[in-house]
């Protein structure tokens, strides 16, 4: 899928289905912050949620002492379902409409977080943009918490197909520079009851 359909599918998905009803919704995004909690980024850090869409996770970072939160996602429409969801606490975001597979200048940040973003990238270009993107916007130390469908879960995902990955391939995608630091699986279940299985992997830059 090219950069423009991509854009236009989750346009078209923020602006059609509520945040609550999507597939990979989750009410409290517990592991993701447990796993930030655990590279115990500086006071001070700046994080970006990449692909972050109308997640909750920028609410609970809000609450961490970091000094600058980002949300990217490729949809400014899933962005301001998060700014009017948060309200004043929104000034102190940056929002940044991008796609990450389109090599953005981003600034450089000490945490990347990506939940069910990385997976749709089934172009092994586009999977080498993302991971030049992550080498070049993470401080040396820092740390990326990269999720994924894990080897056992769906093939597919909002009607589009995904790579499913181990801590070992994802490992191998982000290329040298990288350590794997932890890993972590953890079974979503849907807003209808379906169990997706995940890949979690924290990863520092050299
Ligand atoms: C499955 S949703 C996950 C949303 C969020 N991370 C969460 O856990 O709730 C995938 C998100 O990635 C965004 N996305 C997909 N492809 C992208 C790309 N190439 N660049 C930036 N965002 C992208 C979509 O708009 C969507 O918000």
């Amino acid at each position: 899928m090219n950069a423009t359909c991509r854009k236009t599918h989750w346009e078209t998905i923020y602006s059609t289905k509520a945040a609550t009803g999507v597939s990979w919704y989750q009410s409290e995004p517990q592991l993701s912050l447990e796993l930030i909690r655990s590279v115990a980024p500086p006071r001070g850090a700046r994080i970006v949620d990449v692909g972050g869409g109308a997640s909750l996770l920028v609410d609970r970072l809000l609450e961490l002492p970091c000094s600058a939160i980002a949300v990217l996602d490729l949809s400014a429409t899933a962005l301001e379902i998060t700014k009017n969801r948060l309200g004043d606490r929104a000034q102190h975001v940056r929002f940044i409409v991008a796609d990450v597979a389109l090599s953005p200048e981003l600034g450089t940040f000490d945490l990347w977080h990506d939940r069910a973003v990385f997976h749709f990238l089934t172009h092994a270009h586009d999977r080498r943009s993302y991971a030049n993107l992550v080498s070049k916007s993470l401080a040396p130390g820092g740390h990326a918490v990269i999720s994924t469908f894990a080897l056992d879960g769906p093939s597919r995902c909002s009607d589009l197909e995904v790579c499913r990955y181990n801590a070992q391939s994802l490992a191998r995608e982000l290329g040298q520079g990288f350590t794997l630091v932890t890993e972590a699986q953890e079974t979503h279940t849907t807003p209808w009851g379906a169990a997706q299985p995940f890949l979690y992997a924290v990863f520092k830059r050299g």
